[in-house]
């Protein structure tokens, strides 16, 4: 059976007192009193907002989930006071559901609503009202959504000038040594036909070829000589080379020490090709080693430029579908690579990653934008040197991400408060205090993960939760 209100009740509730007879007959036909035991939920933040409770007796008390915890923002007995569907008037251009939780800590009753009922009458009897609250309303929002999407813009422009400047050294690192390459392999071309002008024999020929095979090899697994060995075995090579008679000795000398090529090697290269042809069998080995190290270090530009882009596109996900299976090391790694300009050299990065750990499914590019939140801070916090450690593994049924710094930590004082939007400590201009709070919201709202912090000063981490099964995700 249900139990209705009378509108003379209704007008003894402060919400109501100014309503008129039409306007009170109305709620007293939409609403039931609704009763409910002690230790009861009334309705549970996040659910879709269905109801408008105004408390007519009893002890409830309000909570919201913060950060993972359940904090209770209000306990009362003041009968009129209201929660449940309070922005219903605003329509489906938001989210219509429960911002926080209620509970009868006593047994309770309630004047109840339907969202929809309260919305009409509300929209109906105070359209002026509406419509302040409603620009405050989305200008609130307005005005959060901009300065979060002008923060990402941000970071990913500082990220992309950080790439930039680290793909721009091996790119000119390889156009560098492709010229020279060129010159050296018209170098060879001429030195080829001298040698092959009939002046040598084929078998001559053959052990030539023979030795500047044996020359690419050696080039290729040369030992890094230290700068005190490597100038004696030039001096010892170039001495060899004027003894016969062989110019520019010295270019040639550092050439052939590059490649490995030492004295006795000379000697056996001087008897399988005679006195003769020696100049030009020599410099045609310079040339051979000088192009083997060219290509080798053209290889390592190339191979580093692929490696950039590699983890530039890794970073963005920009080719990949938002949500997809994805091995966390894989962008622990690209946000590495990609912040690399970023770190400065006195900071140590070590990596404690579990390669056991099962792919999992995620929002890949956000999950990079909360590494790098994370460890920017940390850098950030560290100022020139420490130990940057980013460490993986596993407790029950989540997967963990830490990135942990050796700085000077955060302060018990501002602890509550760093998760908050636009709370920083850095100066003006410098920070705009929403790294946390977007990761927060990645992490905890997009992902039904959590994030937890241990600070001292001198170790600070911050732990990062994500659910290895997320079945309720698309
Ligand atoms: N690893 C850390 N060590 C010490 N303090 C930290 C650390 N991480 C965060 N904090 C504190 O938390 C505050 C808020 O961090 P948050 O990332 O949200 O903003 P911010 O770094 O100040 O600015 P932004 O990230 O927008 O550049 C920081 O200003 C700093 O005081
Ligand atoms: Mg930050």
């Amino acid at each position: 059976m249900t139990t209705r209100l009378t509108p003379d009740e209704l007008r003894t509730l402060f919400l109501f007192e100014a309503l008129d007879d039409d306007q009170l007959a109305l709620l007293a036909e939409k609403g039931e009193v609704e009763h409910r035991d002690a230790g009861t939920v009334v309705y549970a933040e996040g659910e879709p907002a269905t109801c408008f409770f105004v408390l007519l007796n009893g002890t409830v008390a309000m909570s919201r989930r913060v950060h993972g915890d359940e904090v209770e923002v209000n306990r009362t007995e003041q009968r009129g006071v209201y929660g449940g569907a309070t922005q219903a008037y605003i329509g489906e251009r938001v989210a219509q559901t429960y911002l926080n939780t209620l509970r009868a800590i006593t047994e309770s009753e309630f004047f109840v609503l339907p969202a929809d009922d309260i919305a009409e009458a509300v929209r109906a009897w105070f359209p002026m009202a509406i419509h302040l609250l409603e620009g405050l309303f989305f200008g609130m929002r307005a005005t959060q959504t901009i300065v979060g999407e002008r923060e990402r813009l941000l970071a990913l422009g500082s990220l992309s000038a950080g790439l930039t400047h680290e793909l721009n050294n091996p790119a000119a690192a390889a156009v560098r040594a492709t010229s020279t390459l060129r010159e050296r392999v018209s170098g060879m071309r001429q030195k080829l036909a001298m040698i092959a002008d009939g002046r040598l024999d084929g078998s001559q020929l053959h052990d030539l070829v023979g030795l500047q095979d044996e020359a690419v090899k050696r080039a290729a697994t040369a030992p890094a000589l230290s700068a005190m060995a490597t100038s004696d075995a030039e001096d010892a090579i170039a001495d060899w080379l004027d003894d016969h008679d062989i110019a520019g000795s010295w270019d040639l000398a550092a050439t052939l020490v590059a490649g490995a090529v030492d004295v006795e090697w000379l000697d056996e290269i001087a008897g399988a090709v005679g006195v003769d042809n020696l100049e030009a069998a020599v410099r045609w080995l310079g040339y051979t080693i000088d192009t083997e190290l060219l290509m080798g270090e053209i290889e390592d530009s190339v191979t580093r430029i692929s490696g950039l882009v590699a983890a530039a596109k890794q970073y963005s996900q920009l080719d990949r579908a938002p949500y997809q299976t994805v091995d966390v090391h894989d962008l622990l790694g690209a946000t590495l690579t990609m912040m690399q300009a970023k770190i400065p050299k006195g900071v140590r990065i070590v990596k404690e990653y579990d390669r056991t750990l099962p792919q999992i499914p995620a929002y890949a590019a956000e999950l990079n934008q909360v590494w790098t939140n994370l460890i920017d801070n940390a850098l950030g916090a560290m100022g020139g040197s420490g130990t940057l450690t980013v460490r993986t593994g596993r407790e029950d049924d989540r997967l963990t991400v830490e990135i942990s710094d050796t700085g000077g930590g955060i302060p018990p004082e501002i602890r509550p408060r760093i998760f908050e939007p636009f709370f920083t400590t850095k100066p003006v201009g410098e920070g705009t205090g929403l790294g946390l709070d977007i990761s927060y919201r990645i992490v905890v709202n997009k992902h039904h993960g959590d994030i937890r912090v241990e600070s001292e000063p001198g170790s600070t981490t911050f732990r990062v939760y994500l659910p290895i099964d997320d079945q309720d995700r698309p």
